[in-house]
């Protein structure tokens, strides 16, 4: 289902980092794309191609150099304005002096869409941390707190949800689960997802669309589709059909990785 009055189109974007006393560093260069309301994205890509800096135009968080970001029609502030662009990072960052309740709560509190204590309880049953309402982010392991972490971003009743490597630090089978409890729950909503990672089979197995990035400069080499129907992905995690498209993207990154103007030098 999209509904692209709600796409969110780059057109030419430019991003150089200009630094004193150092040469400018060109963090995108021509990034172009169109994706659909609903859509989840994956951008992979070495250390330094830009992944985090395209996350954070995204988010309003960062204006680019030149071309054009518009989500509706409109540019990403006025987003962040209505507060309906969601976050979450590879740390939880979960205040540790609040219970997971009040943390879950804190972000709905400060948009002011105020969430009860109904709407947190069953924000924390919806992420498998109902019980945990009352603890603190000490008393709970990392994958708990990025569950919580996923309720706080899910209490600002987000359009979209910017993800930067939220399970990059948790072990290979907890991060499994935390990928089909992110399906399960979008799949409930379908907003729009932009979700960073280094993971080439992550990102097979979550997305729609993977954009392949390389560096120097950071730009957009690949947009792979994953046409596999998502009731068939987790009975086939390691099945033919997501091992092919995980080697499509495998076989963009390695390509990439030398620079465009040395055939010789990978580094
Ligand atoms: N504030 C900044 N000032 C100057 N250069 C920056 C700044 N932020 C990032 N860069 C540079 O821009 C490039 C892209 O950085 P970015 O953080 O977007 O990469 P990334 O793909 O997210 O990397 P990683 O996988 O390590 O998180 C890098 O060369 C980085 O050094
Ligand atoms: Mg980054």
């Amino acid at each position: 289902m999209s509904d692209r009055s709600q796409a969110i189109i780059g057109r030419n974007l430019n991003l150089v980092y200009e630094r004193p006393g150092a040469e400018p560093v060109a963090a995108l260069q021509d990034v172009s794309f169109t994706i659909e309301d609903g859509q989840f994205i994956s951008l992979i890509g070495p250390s330094g191609c830009g992944k985090t800096t395209l996350l954070k135009i995204f988010g309003d968080l960062l204006a680019p150099t030149s071309g054009e970001l518009t989500i509706g029609g409109s540019a990403p502030s006025l987003l962040r304005q209505r507060r309906v662009i969601g976050q979450m990072f590879q740390d939880a960052t979960l205040l540790p002096w609040k219970t997971i309740g009040d943390n879950i709560a804190l972000l709905g509190d400060i948009a002011g869409k105020k969430p009860t204590r109904e709407e947190v309880a069953s924000l924390a049953e919806m992420v498998g941390i109902g019980r945990f309402i009352d603890s603190y982010p000490h008393e709970l392991s990392g994958g708990m707190r990025q569950r919580a972490a996923l309720a706080r971003a899910y209490a600002l009743k987000p359009r979209i949800l910017l993800m930067d490597e939220p399970f990059g630090a948790l072990d290979e089978i907890t991060r499994e689960q935390m990928n089909d409890e992110l399906v399960r729950i979008w799949s409930g909503s379908r907003l729009t997802v932009i979700f960073v990672t280094h993971s080439i089979a992550e990102a097979a197995y979550l997305s729609d669309r993977v954009f392949v990035m390389a560096p120097r400069p950071g730009r957009v080499v690949a947009d792979v589709r994953i046409d596999i129907p998502r009731e068939r992905r987790a009975a086939e995690r390691f099945g033919a059909e997501l091992t092919r498209c995980a080697e499509e993207i495998h076989h963009h990154l390695v390509t990439n990785m030398r620079k465009p103007d040395d055939g010789h030098d990978a580094d």
